[in-house]
């Protein structure tokens, strides 16, 4: 295709034979003899390069520039100048031109310079298309979303990877936080250090701040020998702290100690230890809620709330459904060695219908789910889970004909529902306890022990089991 150049100048003899020696060097060229109806004409027209004139009527060559440059940003920009006012050319190369010729010059000249100018725009393009593909690709290659969004997301995760500052990641349970903490490790100069995860949630206060900091041998029964802490273990790498919402109060200034000095002791121990690591917190609940309540601390806050990344719920970027399902069909039919490759539109809609309360992690159950169950290459809505198919009515799980019985052995009874119901909540929240117990509105330790009770396990659960 041939390049396409505009020739602006009011001088018509220059013009005219401008125009008829770059047309036999090959290129497709117009000139026209103001910049006004230069304006005009990039409105509607693509050039590659524009030739203009500095010393033009009605709208004068800067203006002109100024406004090649907001209506064609990709166009490049050659000044032609008179001899002896050069000062008006690094003006114009200051405002955006990226080259320019002083009069008279000759053919030779002017179209190494078009060459030249050609070969910057190609580059300009190729690293925009480069950068275009690094985003798509790891970094966040299995982060899958393209509406606004995740766009935004992948902006952040873009500019803050490489710079030390910590992160706080929000959102909602199962909307990728884990991932989104990986993803920014992975991009950052930090990614041949450790990545370290721990999750506050899980731990009481004395073992979340051994585990963070480490022990010193005899600092208390069973410290029998001394022991790194995960800050230790991180040096040079990232450490992620997953929940940090649940860390004690007390806690709380010992992290922001690590977070302002960069250095901690270990429990029981004397010697202050210095480390070299990026902090990335994650969060399901408002912080900022919490440190009202009085149950965070405000300057933990400020210190976590330097560069926020909000996940959006799934239900409010239902652009990214059917993305996510073709990404997770392909997974989960190489796991399993099937040849599922698609999902018909009726099964479609019933996921775009659905308010996914367990996000990403719950449509990726889904779609594991429907794979295993699909006996075709196409999952149709027979393949996915009940819930989903059924409209979502917890009570609705276990419908029972009273009228047929006379009588009911209520403990049996009430006990299957309730092994049910955790069940259910096991299924929906892929045996996260924290969600369980959020889902199922019953203390952690209620949870617990009931899980224990009904013998509900990992290992225990049997896709025959699933509602
Ligand atoms: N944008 C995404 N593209 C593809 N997979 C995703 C995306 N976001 C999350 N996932 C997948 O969903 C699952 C849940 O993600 P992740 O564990 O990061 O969520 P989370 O926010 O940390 O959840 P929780 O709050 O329950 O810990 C993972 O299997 C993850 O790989
Ligand atoms: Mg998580």
């Amino acid at each position: 295709m041939k390049n396409k150049i505009l020739i602006v100048d009011d001088e018509k003899l220059m013009r005219v034979s401008l125009e008829d020696k770059l047309t036999k060097e090959g290129y497709s060229v117009a000139s026209l003899s103001n910049a006004v109806e230069g304006v005009k004409l990039l409105q509607s027209t693509n050039f590659d390069v524009v030739i203009t004139d500095l010393r033009l009527p009605k709208m004068d060559g800067m203006d002109f520039l100024r406004e090649i440059k907001k209506a064609s940003p990709d166009t490049v920009v050659v000044i032609m100048t008179a001899y002896g006012s050069i000062e008006n050319a690094v003006m114009a190369m200051k405002e955006g031109a990226y080259d320019y010729v002083t009069k008279p010059f000759s053919l030779e000249e002017l179209t190494i310079k078009l060459q030249k100018a050609l070969k910057h725009k190609d580059t300009i393009a190729e690293n925009i298309m480069l950068k275009q593909r690094v985003l798509s690709q790891y970094g966040y290659d299995n982060m899958i979303g393209k509406g606004e969004g995740m766009k935004r997301v992948f902006e952040i995760i873009s500019t803050v990877s490489n710079r030390d500052t910590t992160i706080l990641i929000q959102g909602e349970s199962g909307t990728g936080k884990e991932l989104t903490a990986g993803a920014i490790h992975y991009n950052s100069n930090r990614r041949d250090g450790p990545f370290i995860k721990v999750s506050c949630a899980a731990l009481n206060k004395e073992i979340l701040e051994s585990e963070l900091f480490g022990h010193e041998k005899g600092s208390f029964t069973g410290a029998i020998k001394t022991r790194r802490g995960r800050f230790e273990l991180a040096d040079g790498g990232t450490i992620f702290l997953d929940d940090v919402d649940d860390i004690p109060l007390e806690m709380q200034v010992k992290l922001l100690r690590v977070l302002q000095e960069r250095e901690f002791e270990r429990v029981g121990g004397e010697e202050t230890i210095p480390v070299n690591v990026r902090v990335i917190c994650a969060t399901k609940k408002d912080l900022k809620k919490l440190v009202q309540e009085g149950s965070f601390r405000q300057d933990l806050y400020y210190r976590l709330h330097v560069v926020t990344i909000q996940l959006p719920p799934l239900r409010e970027r239902k652009e990214d459904i059917s993305l996510l399902v073709t990404y997770f069909i392909k997974k989960y039919a190489t796991h399993q060695r099937v040849g599922v490759n698609a999902i018909s539109q009726e099964a479609l809609n019933l996921l775009l219908s659905y308010n996914w309360p367990g996000n990403i992690r719950e449509l990726e159950n889904v779609i594991e789910h429907a794979v295993a169950f699909c006996t075709s290459d196409v999952i149709i809505p027979g393949n996915l889970p009940k819930n989903l198919v059924e409209g979502e009515t917890p009570s609705g799980i276990f419908p029972m004909e009273l009228s047929a019985i006379d009588s009911i052995d209520l403990q049996e009874t009430l006990s299957d529902a309730e092994r049910k119901l955790l069940l259910w909540a096991y299924q929906k929240t892929s045996g996260n306890q924290v969600r369980m117990s959020e889902i199922l509105r019953i203390p952690r330790t209620t949870l617990q022990n009931k899980l224990v009770k009904y013998n509900i396990t990992k290992t225990n659960i049997s896709v025959a089991e699933q509602i």
